[in-house]
């Protein structure tokens, strides 16, 4: 998998943060302003209902891209904690047993 880099991480997750905020913003704007004025569209900041939706779609799918690369750099942290996940289950579950046990 990628050698996860701190750098690296760091310029991901800044980008990635941009293109949540442009979509998201975008995206409550569309919230709303469902409608727009009566021909159906509106401008906000200069820019039209119809620029608006390229942005919220563009942005949207950078920022799936980045979240994608963020997973993939951290996919040894990932395994790990599912494995020290699972193995704490286990000792959590023969503690219990044992005081099921004592209490019995
Ligand atoms: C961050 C949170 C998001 C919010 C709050 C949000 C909200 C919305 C809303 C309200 C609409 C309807 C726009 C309208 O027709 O008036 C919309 C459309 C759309 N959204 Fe999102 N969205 C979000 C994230 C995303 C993401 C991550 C993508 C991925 C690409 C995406 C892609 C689209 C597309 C393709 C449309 C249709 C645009 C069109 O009609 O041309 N959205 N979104």
């Amino acid at each position: 998998m990628i050698k996860s880099n701190p750098k690296i991480n760091y310029v991901v997750d800044v980008l990635m943060f941009i293109c949540f905020l442009i979509t998201a913003i975008s995206g409550i704007l569309f919230l709303l302003f469902p409608e727009g004025r009566r021909s159906g569209w509106y401008q906000i900041g200069g820019f039209t209902k119809g620029e608006l939706k390229d942005f919220h779609t563009i942005f949207g799918i950078l920022m799936i891209i980045f979240g994608t690369i963020h997973f993939l750099l951290h996919w040894r942290w990932i395994v790990t904690m599912t494995k020290s996940f699972f193995k704490k289950g286990e000792k959590r579950f023969s503690k219990r047993n044992s005081e099921i046990v004592k209490w019995n």
